[in-house]
């Protein structure tokens, strides 16, 4: 593992493999000790906003955020997604400023209620941050006011489902990103689409990293992000540097890609195209093709088979579980 800052509290724990129950998996996870240590850390992070004219804490600057969100809509503050844990965002911030040192743009898929996009905001100060996410809660847009306002000219929010959005701006704005953070829908569909898109952002080949949400914990939530990692590091196009799990909920990991590798097809119905029909496909992704197909022939149970979708359809993935096909333009035969 090749995070210095996280040597001390980390054992080896075994879990069940969400995909496979007769699978021992080892994965690596953060002790109580760390977590606390981690939480302290992030508090005390500093922020420069320009907007407050003066150095406050993280914690100061969320809160800040938290009451300008409660008085533009107060009966809507609550969260309706996940939000990084504070141990787990200073894993991510200390991974970025081990790999990136001095970025220059930070590219984050999910914005949600702003909290980590505050948290890199203000550890890289003179980076500018672009958020991708569909921006349907009010949270969310009065996230991206405040953080305009509270840094202004470094933040960016491209609205919209990531399935249309990254594909474009990846083409207009090509190597333009130093640190790539993919926390944004959570089935296979966008998992491997986002995670193949950004890929196309990574400015300089060994300066760079990208770090994925919700990989390899137990958790539901975790499946299908897992599998889309860990289909692109078995095709080499992410060199896996570091995965860490916070208890059985969280786990996320960290890596660079692989510039000189092919860009990845784009993805289909199912996840990766033309995934059943590859040669490495490991036992996990076997096992997962025909859950997949079921899923599929229950949505639409009149045809005889079913065709790799479009790319960059653009859907909003909000209700599909993590593991169900998501069917973006029915295209069946
Ligand atoms: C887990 S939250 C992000 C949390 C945030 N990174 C944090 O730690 O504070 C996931 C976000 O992804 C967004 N999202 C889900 N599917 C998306 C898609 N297809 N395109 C763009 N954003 C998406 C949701 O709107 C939500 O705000």
């Amino acid at each position: 593992m090749n995070a210095p800052p996280l040597g001390k509290g980390i054992v080896d724990a075994t879990l069940k493999c969400p995909w496979d129950a007769d699978a021992a998996c080892h994965w690596p996870r953060v002790t109580h000790s760390l977590r606390r240590h981690n939480e302290k850390q992030l508090a005390s992070r500093a922020c420069s906003s320009f907007a407050h004219k003066k150095s406050l804490s993280l914690e100061a600057l969320q809160l800040q955020m938290r009451k300008y969100q409660a008085k533009m809509h107060p009966s809507t503050l609550q969260l309706r997604e996940g939000m990084a844990s504070k141990a787990e965002l200073e894993s991510w911030l200390q991974v970025a400023e081990t790999f990136a040192g001095e970025a220059h743009t930070v590219c984050e898929i999910g914005l949600n209620g702003g909290d980590s996009a505050a948290a890199w905001l203000c550890s890289f100060p003179r980076a500018s941050y672009v958020s991708f996410d569909l921006a349907r809660f009010n949270v969310t847009t009065d996230a991206a006011d405040f953080l305009s306002t509270a840094f202004p000219g470094r933040f960016t929010l491209v609205r919209g489902s990531t399935l249309a959005t990254l594909p474009q701006y990846a083409r207009a704005h090509p190597r333009s990103c130093d640190i790539m953070i993919v926390d944004g829908g959570h089935s296979l569909e966008v998992g491997y689409s986002d995670l193949s898109y950004m890929r196309m952002l990574a400015r300089d080949p060994t300066r760079h990293v990208v770090v994925m949400d919700d990989v390899r914990c137990a958790a539901w939530w975790c499946h299908s992000p897992t599998i889309a990692w860990s289909y692109l590091v078995q095709e080499g196009v992410i060199r896996e540097e570091g995965c860490l799990n916070d208890a059985c909920c969280s786990g996320w990991c960290w890596g660079r890609y692989d510039l000189t590798a092919p860009q990845p097809a784009a993805s289909g119905i199912c996840g990766p195209p033309g995934i059943e029909h590859h040669r490495n496909t490991s036992t996990f992704m076997r096992r997962f093709v025909p859950h997949c197909r079921a899923r599929a022939k229950r949505k639409f149970p009149n045809s005889s088979s079913i065709r790799i979708a479009r790319e960059g359809a653009g859907h909003d993935d909000r209700s599909s579980l993590p593991g169900e096909v998501d069917v973006v333009n029915k295209q069946v035969t």
